[in-house]
Formats: C-alpha cells, sequence, structure tokens
C-alpha cells in the first residue's frame, strides 16, 4: 500500500548538487557501518530497556527511512526488499500505519543481521540510482534529511549499545582506545552576556528540521555563562555533601524519582564508600577511574536542575547559579564555530576542558540542559506529509538540549539544533553576573529517545 508523498518544507535542505549528495550518502552510510564493526551479531541483537533499540534495528530502520519516505513515492516501479519490514521497522509514523511494538524489538530475531545488510545494500544501490536519474527536487530534499535522520540514529546507536554493554557484569569494551589524556584543569570563571533583543532559529541556507524554524525574536536579560562543563569532580562534591539525600535540591516530580528508584550518583557511576575509594566510571572504553576534569554526563533534567540549585546555595561565587534557557545558549553559540569533541574525534567520551579564553566546549562532549520546555516556535510548521511526524507530536513534556555530543557527527549540527545536558546561567540582579558549569548527558533520558527514534 502507498502513502500519500511525504513532502518536505521548501528549503529543509537545498543541497541539489547529485555529485555531494552521492558522495555524502556514501559517507553517512559507511560510518554506520563502521560503528557497527566493533559489535557481534549477538551484540547487535539484544535490547537492553524498553527505551533503547538493537543496534540490528537502528540499521534497519533507517533503511526503513529511504526504502519509505524516498524510494516508494519517487522510484519507478517501486517494489519493496520485503513487504513486511513496512511494519516491522515503522518507529512511530502513524502516518505510514502500524507499528510494531517498541520495547519487544530485541525479540525480533529474524530477519537475521546478514538479511539487514543484504537489505541496506540494495537499498543503497537504489537511491544511488535515484540520486543519479531524478529530476524530483522534493526526492533530493529527503534523500538530504534521511541522511541526517541516519546521523541521529548514530548518535542513538552509540548510547543504546553503551547502556547493554553497561549491564553485562564483564564490562564489555567497545573501543579500547582511551582517549583521555593529562591536562591543566580549567578554573570556572563566569563569561558575561549583555542581553538584549535577539534572534534565535535557524538562519541559515542549509538543513535544518523543521522544529528550529521559524527564526523569531527572544529578549534576554542581562546574564553570565560558565566559560566550561561541570565536572566529575565538581559533580562529586555534590555526592559527597548529600546532594542526592537532600529534598531541598530537588524538584517534586524529581525527588520522587530519586527515591523511587534510589538514585544515589549519575548513571553508569559505581559508588566504592567501603573502600573510601573514587567512583568508577562505566564508558564505550570500559569501567575507568573518575577523572575529576572530565565532564559529567548521563545526568538526567532533574539532576541537572538540583545541582544548580545545591551550587548556587552553597557556593559563595554562583549564587543566581541556574540553567540557561535555551535562547540564552543560542545566542551565545551562534557567534561560535561548530567545532569540538565530536564523533569525528573518536574519542566517544567528552574530554576536559584545555585551557583558552571565552565559552569552552559549547559543542560536543555533552548535550546540554536548558531551562526552557520543548515548543513550537512561534509561527511554527510541521512539515507536510507522513514525515511531517518528526518533530511537532513529540512538543510536549520535554525539556530542550543543545549543543550536541561526543557522539554527535559534525556535519550534523549546528547552533540552531535541539535535543535535549546543561550548561548553568545566572541573571543579573544585583549579584554579580554568573553563569554556571555545564551539564550534560547522552541519551538516556526518555524524551531524547522519544524525539530521536
Ligand atoms: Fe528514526
Amino acid at each position: 500500500m502507498r502513502h500519500d508523498s511525504p513532502q518536505p518544507a521548501p528549503g529543509t535542505c537545498r543541497d541539489a548538487n547529485r555529485a555531494d549528495l552521492a558522495q555524502r550518502y556514501q559517507a553517512v552510510r559507511d560510518q554506520t557501518r563502521a560503528l557497527a564493526a566493533p559489535l557481534s551479531p549477538e551484540d547487535c541483537q539484544a535490547q537492553s530497556m524498553a527505551d533503547a533499540s538493537p543496534t540490528k534495528w537502528h540499521l534497519a530502520h533507517v533503511t526503513w527511512f529511504f526504502e519509505t519516505f524516498v524510494l516508494e513515492p519517487f522510484e519507478p516501479d517501486f517494489k519493496p526488499f520485503n513487504p513486511a519490514f513496512r511494519v516491522l521497522y515503522n518507529s512511530y509514523y502513524n502516518g505510514v500505519g502500524e507499528q510494531f511494538s517498541r520495547p519487544q524489538r530485541g525479540l525480533v530475531t529474524r530477519p537475521d543481521l546478514a538479511e539487514v545488510w543484504r537489505w541496506r545494500e540494495q537499498v543503497d544501490e537504489r537511491i544511488t540510482q535515484l540520486i543519479a536519474h531524478t529530476d524530483n527536487a522534493d526526492a533530493l530534499r529527503l534523500i538530504g534529511m534521511g541522511l541526517h535522520h541516519e546521523q541521529q540514529h548514530q548518535e542513538l546507536l552509540l548510547t543504546d549499545i553503551k547502556h547493554l554493554l553497561s549491564i553485562n557484569p564483564l564490562s564489555p569494551v567497545y573501543q579500547r582506545a582511551w582517549p583521555l589524556v593529562s591536562v591543566a584543569p580549567v578554573p570556572a570563571r563566569w563569561v558575561e552576556c549583555e542581553g538584549g533583543l535577539v534572534e534565535i532559529g535557524h538562519a541559515g541556507e542549509g538543513f535544518a528540521f523543521d522544529n528550529e524554524s521559524p527564526r523569531h525574536r527572544q529578549w534576554l536579560e542581562p546574564h553570565a555563562l560558565m566559560n566550561r562543563l561541570v565536572t566529575h569532580g565538581e559533580w562529586l562534591d555534590f555526592v559527597q555533601d548529600g546532594g542526592y539525600t537532600d529534598p531541598r535540591w530537588w524538584l517534586a516530580a524529581g525527588w520522587d524519582w530519586v527515591r523511587t528508584q534510589g538514585i544515589r550518583a549519575p548513571l553508569y557511576w559505581t559508588l566504592h564508600p567501603e573502600a573510601n575509594a573514587l567512583p568508577t566510571v562505566f564508558t564505550l572504553h570500559g569501567d575507568m577511574p573518575l577523572d575529576p576534569h572530565t565532564p559529567v554526563v548521563h545526568v538526567s533534567y532533574f539532576e541537572a536542575d538540583a545541582f544548580a540549585r545545591w551550587t548556587a546555595a552553597t557556593h559563595a561565587d554562583q549564587r543566581g547559579a541556574r540553567l540557561p534557557t535555551e535562547a540564552e545558549w543560542e545566542a551565545a553559540a551562534a557567534t561560535l564555530p561548530v567545532q569540538g569533541n565530536l564523533q569525528e574525534a573518536g574519542a566517544l567520551h567528552p574530554m576536559p576542558a584545555r585551557a583558552s579564553t571565552g565559552l569552552l566546549q559549547m559543542f560536543g562532549d555533552v548535550w546540554e540542559w536548558t531551562a526552557s520546555s520543548y515548543s513550537p516556535y512561534p509561527g511554527y510548521q510541521p512539515t507536510e506529509g507522513a514525515v511531517g511526524e518528526y518533530n511537532g507530536k513529540f512538543m510536549v513534556n520535554q525539556t530542550v538540549l543543545r549543543g550536541g555530543s561526543c557522539a554527535t557527527p559534525a556535519s550534523h549540527l549546528r547552533a540552531s539544533y535541539l535535543g535535549c545536558g546543561w550548561r548553568a546561567a545566572c541573571s543579573a540582579s544585583g549579584q554579580p553576573d554568573v553563569m554556571s558549569g555545564q551539564y550534560t548527558k547522552l541519551l538516556e533520558n526518555q524524551s531524547d529517545l522519544s524525539i530521536l527514534d
């Protein structure tokens, strides 16, 4: 059954250069294969929790996107690789039809991994042919969107496999090259921002998702941003000061979460109080000693907010510290080049800040929590067609994150890009302008996963 052809918004992707698009298509698909290369078929099959997906599912679903949204409406004499895959690998697109149960994706042992690779190869050949021969600009724009969709799933693949490996008591290693080197610690410092009338949202010629538009005005009061991300060492102070057992710092829902889940530290930390030793931290490089200068990662919004309240109340030089709004973050980030510890760096782990002036680590390392709710910008219009379900229907009960992470591809990132970690801020109100550090997480938070699926 064919569905209505999705129509991308004008200007969503203007890469009309066939050679460039073909080259980018090959590069993104090859990178997904490279990320899966260290994994066994058993690694690719397992699903560690309802909000994570097996690697095999990610490999199949991104291929489903190209087959369903590009080949089905635009390929002459379209014939699916397997008609049953249309339901099996549909994530959440009601406009396409039924979906297989998300929490049970790990139970789908057929098709096997080899067949999923064969599907990918066939779709690659067909998309390459379409790029070479179609005159339909919508088809080319949707291929561009499909590549950004696949790059989102590259980050999900890494995040989901990290969670899966973390459950194994053998602490398996995804990548053996431990990236951390000894650096001089960078002191936390506030970078003042004047505020005033600013514009945020996508403004450029390149690709952007519909939730980054329209560009619009925002008023900012004078504030300050911390120069770098919050570190493991600073977070350890919070833990050792009883931060997780003191309700003063927590939102009501956050306190309920801490108590019912028995949360005592960030995800992947193992505390060793009996040995009076530093925590260890599970990483894609195995279980490692906590490095005090590395940015903290995998903390929930509740934890980030609680840390800000604690640090504002207990540190005289941090009074007023809070999470920044997304407008405060974007106005500052838009003045900076999109560079940092991103997927291409190969570290796949946050790295300590290196001494420099101005705002550091705004892009890469860890997604940064903001205080802003995920809501449509004034005048927001979802992309037309079934692919319009990509973002708009998730704009409730979620909080915006910014800046990408060490798992985000550089070519996928820009200042207006929303995800769902954080950097603290502080408003000027008679006190010195301050902005606290950042906090972060990758994608264990359920809200992230629901956006990116
Ligand atoms: Fe997806």
